[in-house]
């Protein structure tokens, strides 16, 4: 995926070798961007929050804050060519402002550790049901035994933590031996998989009379019933899925060829990443309300409602192990891009190698994850501000770092780079670049901070 050529003609170049095509850029910003956010994450918060109107302020979210603020984080990469602290640093000095805008590249490495910490959890889920497909353990089930069998593995904190210990060790083990070569040929793979199975899926949905309760869920708002925390949630959920405001698309951008078009580049990503999140809604929604399920069920809504579903098709051990394989391997390219910045960081900065800074970085996540494998189980009761250690995490990351991440990476590209700057890495100055200058500028940064201001109760 990296090669060392650079071809950059005099300019700046990256340290970790530049990927080697465009199509290798995207897969690896879509390898990132679809993962667990889309077929866990996207149904349950949409549950929770109501459906309709959240999805819509979501897709609002994702077309006018995320496209503008994906473009920017991209563009930076490029522009500083190094981990995204360094970046911040140079190109702060650079454009007339401070080396301290390299905070905002360490907020990001914080986020990007925080929420592998709990997403590795998740993942451990994932890579369990994998199993637990193969050996048939739903087929013909009812849903208060699929319940169960989510229930009873996490209540077990060995279970988890076995689970979890296993995914970080994927993890490290890919980031060390930089085998992304290998991951960018599953994600070419995987992602039209992914998407050909959630279609499947979908005509299963239909078949059970009740798809057209899902999609009024999903589609009409109510919109007396979406409060600003709601909205923030949608904000939170639309960084979370495009993998934005933690410099993860940032590091990733550092290893971008000159000529490549970033706004090209962005649509494709947000395209496929939207789609693939409101296929799993479609599916998993009418699911919930044929077998009498909550929508706002929680974490465990995609492991209560997929599974009873793949119990009672025929084929159905096949297509479940075929859809916990495709999601871990979702899950473990969106790892790869959550530990970039951190291990980009420890190579360029404390002079590591990749290997040792794989080491150093999952060792950390792994202790922090503990805390959110055992909310689950004997940390069950401790609960705080928003409930328990994983929904803090999960919250403050998601509702706090990403969209403050994303509105400093916002306002520096429209506010602090100059015109010339953002306009040589956008390509010319045409219509797109005068729109996403004014989404840049104002749109977004404004309404991030509203968003958060309100959900505060600041004004
Ligand atoms: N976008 C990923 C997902 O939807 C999660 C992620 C967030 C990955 C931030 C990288 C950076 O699962």
């Amino acid at each position: 995926m990296l090669s060392n050529q650079t071809n950059d003609g005099g300019k700046r170049t990256s340290l970790h070798g530049h990927w080697s095509s465009r199509m290798a850029f995207i897969l690896a910003v879509t390898g990132s961007a679809v993962g667990l956010g889309n077929i866990w994450k996207f149904p349950y918060i949409a549950g929770q929050n109501g459906g309709g109107a959240f999805v819509l302020v979501y897709l609002l979210c994702v077309v006018l804050i995320g496209m503008p603020v994906m473009m920017s984080e991209i563009l930076i990469g490029r522009r500083g060519r190094r981990n995204p602290v360094a970046t911040m640093q140079l190109l702060g000095k650079e454009e007339g402002s401070t080396g301290a805008w390299k905070w905002v590249g360490v907020i990001g490495v914080l986020a990007g550790i925080l929420i592998l910490s709990y997403y590795s959890v998740v993942a451990g889920w994932v890579l369990t049901y994998v199993v637990k497909s193969v050996t048939g353990t739903f087929t013909g089930q009812s849903a208060e035994v699929v319940s169960a069998v989510f229930n009873q593995f996490t209540g077990s904190w060995k279970s988890v933590v076995a689970a979890h210990t296993i995914f970080m060790a994927l993890t490290v083990f890919v980031v060390a031996r930089g085998v992304e070569r290998g991951l960018e040929q599953a994600v070419r793979f995987m992602v039209p998989a992914l998407l050909l199975l959630m279609l499947a899926l979908l005509g299963y949905a239909i078949s059970t009379g009740h798809f057209m309760e899902g999609v009024a869920f999903m589609f009409t708002p109510d919109w007396g019933k979406l409060g600003w925390n709601s909205v923030l949630a949608a904000l939170g959920q639309a960084f979370f899925t495009l993998s934005i405001g933690m410099g993860a698309v940032m590091a990733y951008g550092a290893y971008l060829p000159e000529e490549t078009s970033i706004t090209g580049a962005s649509a494709a990503v947000v395209v496929a990443d939207t789609s693939i999140a409101i296929l799993a809604g479609l599916v998993i929604f009418p699911l919930v309300f044929a077998n009498n399920l909550s929508p706002a069920e929680g974490p465990g809504l995609v492991f209560h409602t997929l599974p009873l579903a793949f119990g009672q098709m025929s084929g159905g051990v096949l297509f479940s192990t075929v859809f916990f394989v495709l999601l871990s391997f979702a899950a473990w390219t969106s790892a790869l891009g959550l530990v970039e910045p951190a291990v980009a960081w420890l190579v360029e900065h404390f002079h590591k190698t990749r290997a040792q800074a794989a080491v150093i970085i999952g060792t950390l996540i792994w202790f922090i994850g503990l805390g959110s494998a055992l909310s689950f189980n004997v940390l069950g009761d401790v609960r705080f501000l928003n409930g328990t250690i994983f929904d803090n995490v999960d919250y403050v990351t998601s509702n706090v770092m990403l969209p403050v991440g994303g509105l400093l990476i916002v306002v520096f590209a429209g506010w602090i780079m100059c015109r010339n700057s953002t306009a040589e890495e956008l390509g010319s100055a045409g219509t797109l670049y005068r729109i996403w200058r004014v989404l840049a500028r104002y749109l977004a940064p404004i309404g991030i901070l509203m968003v958060l201001g309100k959900a505060v109760g600041l004004f």
